[in-house]
């Protein structure tokens, strides 16, 4: 009986463990991005951005879900799992360019691949731009 008692404790502290280790898991403060990309270095860092090209691709593709200001309160943002960061804070911004790069346009989960909707290398980099100027 006690022997019983004993492996049902175990087996419950296990599920606990388990059930912790999976709802961090989804969390963004651990998203790694390869330092190859990390690295990378942003072919328009400091260009103007003449035909707001930066701010049109973040309303038609990123404002859904991080909202106007990146917020994180888009209209979509409650159907997520995932918690949004606010694009606006140091968390965000304290990421090199190849980081934002990388989670932006590689995704992962809940995070969309746009590499097909953004084929353009510099676009994507005005975009990169474009979340630079909603920091606070
Ligand atoms: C369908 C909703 C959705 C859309 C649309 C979306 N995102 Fe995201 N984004 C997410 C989620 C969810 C996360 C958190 C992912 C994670 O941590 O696993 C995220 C994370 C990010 C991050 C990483 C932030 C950090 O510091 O961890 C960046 C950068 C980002 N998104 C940029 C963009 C850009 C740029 C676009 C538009 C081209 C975009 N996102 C469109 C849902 C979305």
């Amino acid at each position: 009986m006690r022997k019983a008692i004993r492996k049902l404790m175990i087996a419950s502290l296990m599920l606990g463990a388990m059930l912790f280790l999976f709802s961090t898991n989804s969390n963004a403060q651990d998203w790694t991005v390869p330092a190859n990309y990390k690295s990378m270095k942003n072919p328009k860092a400091g260009d103007a951005d003449a035909g707001n090209v930066g701010k049109a691709l973040w309303d038609q593709h990123c404002k859904s879900c991080h909202g106007k200001e990146g917020y994180g309160d888009g209209s979509k943002a409650d159907e997520l799992d995932t918690e949004l960061r606010d694009f606006s804070t140091d968390e965000v911004q304290s990421q090199t360019d190849g980081e934002l790069y990388y989670k932006a346009i590689i995704g992962r989960d809940e995070m969309p691949n746009f590499e097909k909707k953004i084929p353009s290398e510099a676009d994507r980099w005005l975009l990169i731009n474009y979340i630079r100027t909603l920091k606070k």
